[in-house]
């Protein structure tokens, strides 16, 4: 993409002279361009040819040939960079995606919220208990949880310790996807036993099987390992909400003649901060990545209009992702509007449902939880309306763990309102734990499948 048509004034700071919520208030403007500057000079995490592959895949599952699935933490911690964890998340996003490539039968791009999901945007800018008023808690990019004015107080060396754990969490992906551990015939893709209880085992079994079935069937038939015939997709995206940070690693590809955000292959507008006029969309619509917005149930189509015109002014496909966040009550109300809308002004966009972030809501233990049946029926929800309108649903967004915490309520496991608290390790929103992320995709598969004349 040229940016001959971007107006001269932008660079990768020309935000800093717009409205630009939800950022902290750092004491020392000298320590942080200090961090601003040494970051500017680390080597990039990703690069632009990874960049341009991912536009490819979201511009493929924009025309229904691939499907995007993107997941991970709610907020990622600096502590919790460990090897088991990432194991962890890589695992159940891979089991995923091959449940519902067989449902969908298209590729799907795995897409995760990982290496670089530190920041996070709070409803107020600061947190009183007992008559203290101290800074909100922003995530382990900004500042520290505990409720004493150091921990609070913005610290930008912390800039530079979110993108060092994102290197290395980076560094141990790769090496995962490089090596075995991504190869369908890795043991790691088929073990269910943890769904053995479920009901539904049996199905789950029929459905894995016929997947190994096909697996051999093509080796056999070709002569060929399918490792060898496919590399695996796995992308990094986070939101780029801290925009010090986003700028830092804005680099001039010369060869391509664009600015690149080379912390993230994906960067993605949040829901509080997608002001037309504000900081945000004024640092994206600089950047060739790909970029997402996440869109709630107040969007209206005037609104989405401009944001194609502004994000998109070339209409490239896979550009530009919409994700919606609609809530399972109102997806089959507000979703038609919003895709009649991108109709009507002829813009290229990438549909991706987020069933978490419209049904939140606080659990009978005083918890934020989800229930599995919301965030199932909002999926569905998502593909009914698609398939009556004849347009492509081009992936999820999901916020998941590969670990068996009780944070939402449901599933056919299920986790009771009364166990939430049980295993609540989120350090933001509730996840879908390991069983029901599994469950979500056979769902569906099942749905598709059911639907699909074979
Ligand atoms: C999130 O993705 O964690 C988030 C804060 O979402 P939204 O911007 O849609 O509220
Ligand atoms: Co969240």
């Amino acid at each position: 993409m040229t940016h001959a048509s971007l107006a001269n004034t932008w660079t990768p700071h020309s935000w800093q002279q717009k409205r630009t919520l939800q950022q902290p208030t750092y004491r020392d403007a000298a320590a942080l361009s200090g961090v601003v500057t040494a970051l500017s000079k680390l080597p990039p995490l990703v690069v632009s040819w990874e960049v341009d592959a991912l536009r490819e895949r979201l511009a493929a599952a924009g025309r229904g040939e691939a499907f995007i699935l993107q997941g991970g933490d709610c907020a990622e911690s600096l502590d919790a960079c460990s090897s088991d964890r990432i194991v962890s998340q890589l695992k159940i996003l891979l089991q995923m995606s091959l449940v519902l490539t067989h449902g969908l039968r298209r590729p799907v791009v795995r897409v995760g919220r990982i290496a670089g999901q530190y920041a996070k945007p709070r409803s107020a800018d600061t947190e009183t208990r007992d008559g203290v008023t101290l800074p909100c808690y922003r995530g382990d990019i900004v500042n520290r949880p505990p409720f004493d004015a150091a921990s609070r107080e913005p610290d930008p060396e912390l800039l530079l310790r979110g993108y060092e754990r994102a290197a290395l969490t980076l560094n141990f992906v790769r090496s995962l996807v490089d090596g075995g551990f991504t190869d369908l015939h890795h043991p790691e893709y088929w073990d269910l036993d943890f769904m053995k209880h479920s009901p539904k085992y049996e199905e789950y079994r029929r459905i894995t099987d016929s997947l190994a079935d096909s697996l051999t069937f093509f080796e056999h038939a070709t002569g060929r390992a399918m490792a060898d015939t496919q590399r695996i997709d796995f992308f990094a995206s986070h939101e780029g909400l801290l925009l010090h940070y986003e700028q830092a690693q804005t680099r001039y590809i010369q060869r391509r003649g664009a600015w690149y955000n080379l912390a993230t292959h994906l960067p993605w507008i949040g829901e509080r901060t997608r002001g037309l006029q504000d900081g945000h969309i004024e640092y994206f619509r600089g950047i060739a990545n790909p970029v997402a917005v996440k869109v709630g149930p107040t969007t209206d189509a005037a609104y989405l209009r401009d944001l194609c015109r502004i994000l998109n002014p070339e209409n490239i496909p896979g550009r530009l992702s919409l994700i919606h966040r609609l809530g399972a009550k109102n997806v089959e109300d507000k979703l038609p509007g919003l895709i009649h809308a991108i109709r009507d002004c002829g813009a290229s966009v990438v549909w991706i449902c987020d069933p978490m972030h419209g049904n939140t809501r606080e659990g009978s233990t005083g918890h934020k939880t989800r229930s599995y049946d919301d965030v199932a029926d909002e999926v569905l929800g998502f593909f009914q309306v698609h398939r009556s309108l004849g347009t492509v649903p081009g992936g999820i967004h999901v916020e998941l763990t590969g670990d068996d915490v009780t944070e939402c309520v449901g599933g056919t496991l299920g986790v009771t309102e009364d166990q939430v608290g049980d295993r609540y390790e989120t350090a933001c929103d509730p996840r879908l734990n390991r069983s029901q992320s599994l469950e979500l995709a056979f769902d569906v598969a099942d749905y598709l499948l059911d639907r699909t004349p074979s």
